[in-house]
């Protein structure tokens, strides 16, 4: 409880920074117009959306619909053809991805890509390497060990023997020790059970609620993601084809039919796939 107090300091923080700044921009990232490529594959293409400073973004979309393509070129891994990637109001587009990292950016990749043959304890120092405040890095590891004991109790061993929904949570925690201002999250859900799933969507939800951070979430799973978000963009063949605020995306015929699966179901479950689109 009295951690709430404790960890809610960052975020009045940051908006305190803003007010200083006079910062015109609400939004944290603002992507405008990018286009990325793999060799003749255009993944993306005038992809345009905004992370508004303190909130959840959500990118839904099926597989191969280009949402790791989008994350991995706001975090410097592929240079888009075409347009802008701004953080903070500061051009980032095609920079190094140490550098964004710097900036307070982090990325969680599809499939974790934690360390294996380091413990877990390592592994989460690894995170906190660019920063100087040795005091909030040992804050935020005992943060993270509150979300997740279970990282705690695995401390001393490798991580490479986590279950993937351990690994996932170790990948998160250690965007954390970080302490960016923004996270990007590919596909937390991807190969976990329902109540992990669940799991790992709560703690996304507090550590925006109790950290400020803004976060940007692309997955399949639309309906965990517009349950934690608060703004969705629907991405498909590389196109965002439908943008607004979760609670109305929640509500969409179309989103329901095609990501929620609630209008056809049981032996008819196959027709939603086949039925064609029409974004409304
Ligand atoms: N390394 C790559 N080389 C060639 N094509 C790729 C590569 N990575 C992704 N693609 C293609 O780009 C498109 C978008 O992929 P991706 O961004 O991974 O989608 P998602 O994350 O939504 O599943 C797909 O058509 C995929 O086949
Ligand atoms: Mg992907």
């Amino acid at each position: 409880m009295s951690a709430d107090t404790v960890t809610s300091a960052p975020a009045s923080a940051a908006a305190a920074a803003v007010a200083d700044t006079g910062a015109a921009s609400q939004a944290v990232l603002r992507l405008a117009n990018v286009e990325s490529a793999y060799g003749p594959i255009r993944a993306i293409r005038g992809v345009s959306l905004e992370v508004i400073r303190g909130q959840i973004a959500t990118v839904l979309g099926s597989n191969g619909a280009g949402k790791t393509t989008i994350l991995k070129t706001i975090s410097g891994i592929i240079d888009p053809r075409r347009g802008s990637v701004e953080f903070n109001g500061q051009d980032i587009t095609a920079q190094d991805p140490a550098h964004i990292v710097r900036l307070g950016l982090s990325h969680v990749p599809e499939g974790r890509e934690v360390f294996p043959l380091l413990s877990v304890r390592d592994n989460l120092l690894m995170g906190a390497y660019t920063r100087k405040d040795r005091d909030g890095a040992a804050r935020d590891l005992e943060t993270v060990y509150r979300y997740f004991p279970i990282l705690k109790e695995r401390a001393a061993q490798n991580a490479g023997l986590l279950s993937g929904g351990q690994q996932q949570m170790l990948a998160i925690s250690r965007a954390i020790m970080a302490a960016p201002e923004l996270i990007l999250l590919d596909e937390p859900s991807l190969g976990l059970s329902p109540r992990l799933t669940k799991e790992i969507f709560e703690i996304v939800v507090r550590i925006n609620r109790e950290r400020g951070t803004s976060i940007l979430l692309v997955e399949q799973n639309a309906n965990m993601a517009l349950n934690a978000a608060d703004f969705g963009y629907v991405l498909e063949n590389g196109r965002i084809v439908m943008q607004d605020s979760c609670a109305v995306l929640r509500e969409k015929d179309d989103i329901k039919e095609f990501y929620l699966g609630m209008k056809e179901t049981g032996v008819r479950g196959e027709r939603r796939w086949k039925k064609k689109k029409t974004w409304r």
